[in-house]
């Protein structure tokens, strides 16, 4: 059967050629971070920086993702193995200059094809920039492109000199750099697309004879102009996205850009957030189309939130699942799974390993902690449920406990299906309360309590009547209750309740 052809290819436009390697520089030191923690593994938006670029790179389909690591080496490596098993690290042990690093990365090695440059500490970077590099590359039958941008202020790049027709002509360090050249407003980004050939040749031939004393990737340009090679630059639309972190002001700045940019996807994706500058997203979090964010909602990594379901205000959910139409309001969830239809809060919050059944509800005050809560099911107020299974439809009243800890070890509560626990009862774990099963309110269950029985564990009540009569006589009290028509019956008769009908139940609701 003759295969269609593909609409999705047919009459492209050109593709953006293959890329033999990207190079994603990030050995130096980051001083100014004044950081135990290497630069490039502090994170925004729940990632590393140096996630950031290597996912950017990674999404061009390189033959070849070479990160250059030195400083914080045995952090960076340990971080690269357990996240980026696809990455060769190139180890450079000094850091003499970013020439001297690309050396590093490539050794005699340099492959032919389009060679890309990039920085570990460069996050806003998008795929789609960088595919602007690489397709005026190939278009303009350049040796060397320049991803520059033009900025307010210039001062502490690297300066693109340009010559009379406009041809990119050399890069000056800010350092070494005459009047002339300082009042130039279009900057070296420290991105690139080389033509392998041509960097192979030139890496070799740069000396460290500048401010610096160091070996220059800028001054391949101008080796490959001196040997009649074109040298373009395409002009970064967005100069914010050739932005570099080198301290905690750039780093928060930087967050900042990246989230507004989140927000803006998520909106446009659907998504309602009413407050963008109090919203934060990390960068794999998923929402469905017609969610809701209230104000100060952050959604960490692993988050997704499906259609018609509410978050916020004020609402931290970390790496949690939100079903359904279900809503999440001034709560802390972690690892948690939230059902369709389930409501969470005001104030609750949700430890590793809580999974909320559909419609299922728990409330104020309330915390969870590796408890399945079933469908239906009801914690609505002031609980600690922890190493629990509460079945489909049962109720727990207010301020019940699970005594899952007896200081050694953690042990189980079962709750079976349509059960009712009282309000301010502790049940004793380990402790099965059967389906459908009561127990009384303020009881302290050791024992389990089989389907459909009631279990009570408490005191009896004992009245003494007249006793405030006897005992607080002339208090207002005695007063109240003289009014109310109490009468000081002689003592040593006990009115016993315990036995009435309905003291059983009392659980909220
Ligand atoms: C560099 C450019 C400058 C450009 C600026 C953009 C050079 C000589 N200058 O300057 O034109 O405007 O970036 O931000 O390239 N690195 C290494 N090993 C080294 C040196 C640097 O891995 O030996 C890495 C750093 O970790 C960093 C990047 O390369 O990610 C840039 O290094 P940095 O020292 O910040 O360069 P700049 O002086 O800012
Ligand atoms: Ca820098």
């Amino acid at each position: 059967m003759p295969v269609p052809d593909d609409p999705s290819t047919a009459g492209s436009p050109t593709r953006t050629p293959a890329i033999a390697a990207v190079v994603v520089l990030a050995a130096g030191a980051g001083t100014r971070m004044r950081s135990e923690l290497p630069k490039v593994l502090h994170p925004i938006a729940g990632r590393p920086l140096l996630w950031h670029a290597l996912t950017a790179a990674g999404a061009l389909g390189p033959r070849e993702l070479v990160a250059v690591v030195g400083h914080g080496r045995e952090q960076v490596a340990a971080y690269l193995d357990a996240h980026h098993p696809e990455v060769r690290q190139a180890v450079q042990d000094r850091q003499l200059g970013t020439g001297h690093a690309v050396a590093a990365a490539l050794g005699d090695t340099v492959p032919d094809g389009v060679v890309l440059v990039t920085y570990g500490d460069v996050p806003l970077l998008t795929p789609e920039t960088l595919r602007l590099l690489v397709d005026a590359h190939a278009e303009q039958h350049n040796a060397v492109t320049v991803l520059t941008a033009r900025v307010p202020d210039p001062s502490g790049y690297g300066r693109i000199v340009r010559d009379a027709g406009g041809g990119v002509r050399a890069i000056v360090e800010h350092r070494d750099a005459d009047e002339s050249q300082r009042a130039i407003d279009e900057i070296n980004s420290g991105v690139y697309a080389f033509d392998g050939a041509v960097l192979a040749g030139a890496l070799p031939r740069l000396t460290a004879g500048n401010a610096a004393g160091e070996r220059y990737l800028t001054d391949v340009v101008s080796v490959a102009v001196d040997d009649g090679r074109r040298v373009g630059a395409v002009i970064a639309p967005d100069p914010t996205e050739t932005e570099g972190v080198n301290d905690r002001v750039q780093l928060a700045a930087l967050a900042r850009r990246l989230n507004d940019r989140l927000v803006r996807q998520a909106q446009l994706a659907g998504v309602t957030v009413l407050d963008p500058a109090t919203t934060w997203l990390h960068a794999d979090v998923r929402l469905e189309p017609d969610t809701t964010l209230l104000p100060g909602t952050s959604l960490e990594a692993g988050t997704t939130v499906a259609t018609g379901a509410t978050v916020g205000p004020d609402s931290t959910l970390s790496a949690c699942r939100v079903g359904e139409g279900a809503t999440v309001t001034r709560s802390h969830c972690i690892e948690a799974e939230i059902g369709p239809g389930a409501t969470v809060g005001p104030w609750t919050y949700l430890r590793p390993g809580s999974v909320l059944g559909a419609d299922s509800k728990v409330g104020a005050f309330v915390e969870v902690k590796k408890s399945t809560v079933g469908a239906g099911a009801k914690v609505p107020h002031l609980s600690y449920v922890g190493d629990a299974e509460i079945g489909p439809g049962s109720n727990i009243g207010a301020g019940v406990i699970t005594a899952n800890y007896d200081g050694v070890a953690k042990h189980r509560t079962v709750v079976g299906s349509e059960a009712f626990v009282g309000t301010d009862s502790t049940l004793v774990a380990p402790v099965t309360i059967g389906d459908g099963a009561y127990v009384a309110a303020g009881s302290t269950v050791t024992d389990d309590v089989a389907a459909g029985d009631l279990g009570i564990a408490r005191g009896r009540q004992a009245g003494i009547p007249g006793w405030v009569l006897r005992k607080r006589a002339g208090t207002a009290a005695d007063r109240a209750a003289r009014r109310a028509g109490a009468t000081d019956d002689p003592p040593g008769e006990h009115r016993d309740t315990a036995d009435r009908p309905d003291s059983a139940e009392g659980a909220c609701s």
